[in-house]
């Protein structure tokens, strides 16, 4: 039986990207209480508060699809040391009209991945910074900095190296954790 339905945005619209196989390499190790969707970010218009009288029917849609999900992942690289304007303005789409924030309360967790070797820190730190504000309680452990992304696959695209699949398997086991301590319940 499913336990949590997780929404994962990925902060790249490129095909070869390594932060989509590595979104895949997390679904498939992920355990089958969950269940993980990767959601399409890259169509949204940007976002133009003018358009709210009549919203894109792409707003639309993101908007209630995401609101059908318990919990948010992230796994997004760094751009000129921030997060990239895709997933910027896909996280502007989904909060608004205001009061109506599809983030409200949606327990978080982000991983951010880049050939270099600071791991894309900046972005995940970046998006930290608008999920407080968003009401997304971020899970601060473990940290997800993933460095050096090229050496970690095979050459058919396949999560290899052994350390990062133990690592991506004690993060989603601790996000499940995290989801059941944050997620937000009804009060009567
Ligand atoms: C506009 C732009 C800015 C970038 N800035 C950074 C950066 O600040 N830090 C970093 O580690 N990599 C940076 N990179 C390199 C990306 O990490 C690299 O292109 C990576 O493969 C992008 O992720 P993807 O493979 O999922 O598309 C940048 C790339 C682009 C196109």
């Amino acid at each position: 039986m499913i336990q949590f339905k997780i929404a994962i945005l990925v902060g790249s619209l490129r095909k070869e990207s390594w932060n989509r196989k590595m979104a895949n390499a997390l679904i498939a190790l992920a355990p089958n209480s969950l269940s993980l969707e990767i959601i399409s970010i890259g169509d949204l218009p940007l976002y133009n508060e003018d358009l709210e009288t009549a919203p894109p029917s792409e707003w639309i849609a993101f908007r209630k699809h995401l609101a059908s999900f318990d919990a948010v992942l992230f796994v997004t690289p760094e751009y000129n040391r921030s997060l990239p304007a895709v997933l910027k303005n896909a996280i502007d789409v989904g909060s608004r009209p205001y009061g109506k924030s599809c983030w409200d309360g949606k327990p978080g967790a982000i991983i951010s991945v880049s050939p270099g070797n600071i791991g894309a820190f900046g972005a995940n730190h970046h998006l930290r910074q608008s999920l407080v504000f968003l009401n997304v309680p971020a899970m601060a452990q473990p940290e997800a900095y993933i460095g050096s992304v090229a050496t970690l696959f095979d050459d058919q695209g396949i999560l290899s190296n052994e350390s990062t699949k133990a690592f991506l398997t004690k993060f989603i086991n601790s996000f499940q954790m995290w989801i059941s301590s944050n997620i937000k319940r009804e009060v009567n």
